[in-house]
């Protein structure tokens, strides 16, 4: 007699996606390219890794691509350990998305240590070429939709690091090119570089809240533009420190708790008086702290998507309920402003 598990089970019933899937998300344009993205995009670095339970990181996926988000982000080194998040996707991809492959848009991105030696970290051709032929194995994928640098390196010419970016493209590994965390000097560089490669930049991916407007400063949006490339803001709730998750302590499965990326150090007196007072504007325009937070992270229209995290699918809804009221008028905006600076 054959016996199945649950898990099993659940995986041979075949996942359909919702046939509305498409009507109530917002796609932008991304840049001058051909490409939308969508207002809100799912992020794979936290809670995708071997510490989650595989059946709750699908349910995200499935929740998300039912209702709309087809771009899913991630990098070499996500989990952990490093890695995990591509395989645990790439079996999500196997078991749902198969068949909807040509509706995704999956990126993944290299630039951080992934393995020893001087051939698994920063910027060189070498350690580009290799990453993404091993992000391809672990999602079992033919291509990625975007390739990132996922962070400057000032030790290899900016020319060898666009140059494997571009070859990439040339080989079919990637259809896009993108750079994250380049400053604006170093962004208008690449594009140079690129352009004349015959591989224009499609995107940056830098940090970005109303808890971190360096963006703002640097007028990255304005070098953006004059190079035709679209943004997508990483860590725009910052890390839950913008949404409810902190206002009555400190829950035991926050990231807090979780992750050595926030620490309780950080939610300071200043903080969370800023949290509060945010909370209170969200509340009064009848959204939460969370979707107030998405709202005005996406206010310049040349911001073409958000990449979020969520933990659980209620999160992820939550989330994508800033796409009901996206406006923000000049009154609310000067009403946020004392309390949306730099932490
Ligand atoms: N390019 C880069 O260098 C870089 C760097 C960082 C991130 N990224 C990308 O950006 C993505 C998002 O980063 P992030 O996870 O830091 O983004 P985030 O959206 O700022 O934070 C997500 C976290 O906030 C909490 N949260 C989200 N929605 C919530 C809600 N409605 N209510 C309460 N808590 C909520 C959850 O934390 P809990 O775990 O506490 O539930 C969730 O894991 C990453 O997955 C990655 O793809 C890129």
């Amino acid at each position: 007699m054959i016996t199945y598990g649950l898990q099993q089970l659940e995986c041979a019933v075949r996942y359909l996606p919702a046939d509305d899937r498409y009507e109530s998300m917002v796609y932008r344009r991304c840049g001058d390219s051909g490409l939308l993205l969508p207002a809100i995009s799912l992020g794979l670095w936290h809670n995708f890794g071997d510490l989650r339970r595989w059946d709750q990181q699908r349910d995200i996926c499935r929740r998300a691509f039912d209702r709309g988000v087809t771009h899913f982000d991630l990098a070499n080194n996500y989990g952990p350990p490093p890695g995990a998040a591509e395989e645990n996707f790439g079996r999500i991809l196997a078991t749902d998305f198969a068949r909807h492959r040509d509706e995704l848009i999956i990126s993944t991105k290299a630039g951080y240590l992934m393995w020893p030696g001087p051939y698994g970290d920063r910027g060189s051709r070498k350690y580009l070429v290799s990453s993404l032929d091993q992000s391809l194995r672990r999602m079992k994928l033919d291509y990625v939709d975007i390739f990132y640098h996922h962070r400057p390196d000032p030790e290899t010419p900016l020319e060898e690091t666009m140059g494997a970016l571009d070859a990439s493209v040339r080989a079919g590994k990637a259809l896009y090119i993108g750079i994250s965390n380049y400053n604006v000097d170093q962004t208008a560089q690449a594009s140079v570089i690129l352009r004349r490669l015959g591989t224009p930049l499609l995107i940056h991916q830098p940090s970005y809240s109303m808890f971190n407007r360096w963006i703002e400063r640097d007028r990255l949006l304005d070098a953006l533009e004059a190079a035709g490339a679209g943004c997508i803001a990483f860590s725009p709730l910052a890390q839950g420190l913008l949404t409810n998750r902190y206002l009555t302590g400190i829950p035991e499965d926050s990231r807090i708790r979780t992750s050595v990326f926030l620490r309780e150090e950080d939610l300071t007196d200043a903080v969370m008086a800023r949290v509060r007072a945010l909370n209170e504007i969200a509340g009064r325009r009848g959204q939460t702290l969370a979707q107030l937070a998405l709202a005005w992270a996406l206010r310049d229209p040349r911001m073409t998507s958000l990449v979020i995290g969520a933990s659980t699918v209620e999160q992820l809804e939550a989330n994508l309920g800033a796409l009901r009221n996206l406006t923000l008028d000049d009154e609310e905006l000067a009403e946020i402003e004392p309390f949306a600076v730099d932490r």
